[in-house]
């Protein structure tokens, strides 16, 4: 969507609060022994105190109401009671919600207490190419140069991208045009950012794969040549100047 009135920019704002105070605190309530439905169930909580609805679950019938996927899981893991939470798991949560009409997405890789397994190193690369991403986008960028940053980002650091996973539009519902925000040069995708407008700016960093896969169970996405990844998301408003990033109470570049 395109910001053009003060009560549009609040909406967006609550919704935001809503999906990064929910994300910021079910990163600190995971914790080893722990399924990941019990850590669904608690954000599902804090989501229904602000009155938020899961977009997952309301929009997509996925049966949770967050994505939480775990190790070779690169997204859109279901929360299951038989996913027990270990000690240096590589965590994935993403967040999307709806509330009083407007939408907001965000998601924090981060590794679970003690880094036993070596996935710290994925996971900082990812939160800090995202940085570097948001902090250049202004009106008028191309969409691809941002993807081509992500990209040289990642392989100066000995990573790849996941190139069937994107960012998007937001606003008015989960998934608004420009439909493909793309980690990677996408040279016939001449668009740019334009001012005022909603973007949900996403990461996918990854050590092996180029192309995340749909498993049997419909949803849970692994790579195709597996490896882990990272995936890190704000919700921003592109402006003339630095974006505003809607969701930065949820505090994963701290
Ligand atoms: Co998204
Ligand atoms: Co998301």
């Amino acid at each position: 969507m395109s910001i053009t009135t003060e009560s549009e920019l609040k909406g967006m704002q609550k919704a935001s609060e809503a999906v990064a105070l929910t994300l910021k605190e079910m990163t600190k309530f995971a914790k080893p022994g722990l399924s990941t439905k019990e850590l669904d169930n608690f954000g599902a909580t804090i989501l229904k105190d602000f009155s938020a609805n899961s977009a997952p679950f309301k929009t997509y019938k996925f049966p949770g109401y967050t994505c939480i996927s775990v190790n070779n899981e690169f997204c859109h893991g279901i929360p299951s009671d038989k996913k027990i939470l270990k000690e240096g798991d590589l965590i994935n949560i993403d967040v999307s919600a709806e509330l009083n009409g407007f939408w907001s997405d965000n998601g924090n890789s981060f590794v679970l207490g003690e880094d036993k397994n070596g996935h710290q190193k994925l996971v900082d690369a990812s939160k800090d190419i995202l940085q570097k991403a948001i902090y250049s986008i202004k009106g008028g960028v191309r969409i691809s140069d941002i993807g081509h940053l992500i990209e040289t980002e990642a392989k100066k650091r000995g990573y790849k991208v996941i190139k069937n996973l994107t960012g998007h539009g937001i606003g008015r519902s989960l998934h608004e045009e420009p439909a493909e925000i793309t980690n990677y040069k996408d040279k016939f995708n001449l668009t740019r950012f334009r001012k005022n407008s909603v973007v949900a700016i996403e990461t996918f960093i990854s050590t092996t794969s180029t192309y995340a896969e749909t498993q049997n169970d419909g949803w849970t996405m692994v790579g195709n040549k597996g490896g882990f990844m990272a995936q890190h998301e704000h919700t921003i408003v592109v402006t003339d100047d630095k974006p505003i990033v809607l969701t930065e109470m949820n505090e994963i570049w701290n």
